[in-house]
């Protein structure tokens, strides 16, 4: 018989995230998610990024909630970190994942299983598949979560067809024309694609193990999965969605998280964040004294690194739309060194213009001054931006991106695609336009009523929220 300990026992989610920023964010909402539906709550950090938090958010960053803690493991890299270039190098940490995480992450499981509360689930990024060894091994539930869009998992999916066919990797760098990437590709669910819409590791040249094997292995690994969650909703990617149901059963929509979180009281949970940078809040106070929708928000992520000539292009370009901006340059955004931007420009913007190397992206997209949004289009950034109802000026960097705009450029019209080779005129044009002319008016409306439909769906009843008790009562609760 239980006793009455084990009967009010909450169940336990371990969650751990791709240890990267644009992966750590989304997990760490769905696990707030978690918590606010009765879960103890187990977030798994590496050692290296532990250090990163520490230095953004103090000493107490990883203290937590009785039932929202922290644990961290070590990743096998060196843990020094520099000032400039905090981010871990991506290749090597795609290795050290597949070879070292196992070990230290079994030892951790086994460690809370030996405490009050033992492991119910696990919800684990797609890019650490050793996790479902771990959980195999445990006969625990687990959940998959690739942090990107459903076209994104879906042009995953085809990477397979595309290798067997030879399509990719690129046999060598004469082959990356814009001829070859404008190459049609059947891709159900995604209409009138070519190459170069698939997450562009497709650009690889690397015949030997490279980032296409890396995603392909994801991909194949997920059909091991309890259940896979998307951080989408069904208006969002309905034909992806369609396509993705029958290659994957057990497919959970519940996004987007932003829109399901600010229709929750969370104040309890206000003390936990997730950013390794420091956030600069001053934005917040600059933005009080700018008219409505006057702002350019200017962000391209956590990874995407531009070379010098592109930052001026992109400088210039919004200094001559002589709209109002605020930029956020990370220290390491410029390849080869640190940023350095004319005392010019610096004369000519200081009016209107504010530079942060980090801010709170989302308080800062929702402040009601900001009207347009130029971003690299990483996944979180289309998701918030959608929820505050702020069109977008696309410049994709790389993975994702390009699948990510042309959904929202060429599928849902609510952006405006910049010429990778981006020049200074044509930022200014298109700032305005989207600013102050039709095509922005346009795509404000567009892009309003899918606020309107991601608040629908994570309501009491929607479509994303029904998801969501379906995914906890028919996978991460069930008993094996
Ligand atoms: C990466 C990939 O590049 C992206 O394409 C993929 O979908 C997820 O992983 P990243 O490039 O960092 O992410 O972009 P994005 O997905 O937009 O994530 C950035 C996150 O950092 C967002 O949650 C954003 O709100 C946050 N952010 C960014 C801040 O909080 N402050 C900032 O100043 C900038």
């Amino acid at each position: 018989m239980e006793t009455r300990n084990s009967a009010e026992r909450k169940p336990h989610a371990v969650l751990i995230p791709y240890p990267v920023q644009g992966h750590i964010n989304p997990l760490f909402k769905l696990a707030k998610l978690l918590h606010l539906r009765g879960f103890h709550i187990t977030f798994v950090h590496t050692e290296y990024n532990h250090k990163r938090l520490i230095k953004s958010r103090g000493p107490n960053a990883l203290d937590g909630l009785s039932d929202f803690h922290f644990e961290t493991i070590p990743d096998g890299l060196p843990t020094t970190i520099d000032d400039v270039n905090v981010t871990q190098d991506i290749v090597s940490l795609c290795k050290t994942v597949r070879e070292n995480l196992l070990t230290p992450f079994c030892d951790l499981l086994a460690r809370l299983n030996n405490s009050a509360t033992p492991v119910t689930c696990l919800v684990s990024d797609c890019g650490m598949t050793f996790t479902l060894q771990a959980a195999q091994e445990l006969s625990l539930p687990i959940v998959m979560f690739p942090p990107a869009s459903a076209c994104c998992l879906l042009s995953g999916v085809r990477y397979r067809t595309r290798f067997d066919e030879g399509l990719i990797p690129l046999k060598d760098e004469s082959y990356l024309t814009n001829e070859y990437l404008d190459t049609k590709v059947d891709t159900p669910g995604m209409k009138n694609s070519r190459l170069k819409d698939s997450p562009d590791f497709i650009r690889s040249t690397d015949p030997n193990y490279s980032m296409v094997e890396f995603f392909m292995e994801q991909v194949d690994n997920m059909h091991r999965a309890s259940a896979i969650i998307i951080n989408t909703f069904v208006e969002l990617e309905n034909d992806a969605l369609n396509a993705l149901s029958s290659i994957f059963p057990s497919l959970y929509p519940i996004g987007p998280f932003p829109s399901f979180l600010s229709q929750c009281p969370q104040n309890h949970l206000a003390s936990l964040g997730s950013n390794l940078w420091k956030e600069d809040t001053g934005c917040l106070e600059w933005l009080e004294s700018k008219k409505p929708k006057s702002v350019v928000y200017v962000s391209f992520g956590s990874v995407t690194v531009m070379s010098p000539e592109q930052l001026l292009e992109f400088a210039w370009g919004l200094a001559n739309s002589k709209r109002p901006f605020l930029w956020i340059i990370r220290p390491d955004l410029v390849a080869g060194g640190s940023v350095v931007l004319s005392s010019e420009f610096v004369n000519e913007t200081s009016d209107r213009g504010l530079i942060a190397s980090w801010c709170p992206q989302e308080e800062v997209l929702n402040h009601s001054s900001i009207g347009l949004f130029l971003t690299h289009c990483g996944w979180n950034s289309v998701t918030e931006s959608i929820c505050a109802g702020v069109p977008m000026l696309c410049w994709p960097f790389f993975a994702d991106q390009p699948t990510n705009c042309k959904l929202i450029c060429n599928e849902l019209g609510i952006g405006v695609e910049i010429d990778k080779n981006v020049k200074r005129k044509e930022v200014e044009k298109l700032v305005n336009e989207l600013m102050v002319g039709d095509k922005g008016k346009k795509m404000r409306q567009e892009i309003m009523e899918l606020k309107k439909k991601a608040e629908e769906n994570t309501r009491l009843g929607g479509g994303s929220y029904m998801n969501l008790e379906k995914l906890i009562g028919e996978v991460l609760l069930k008993q094996n």
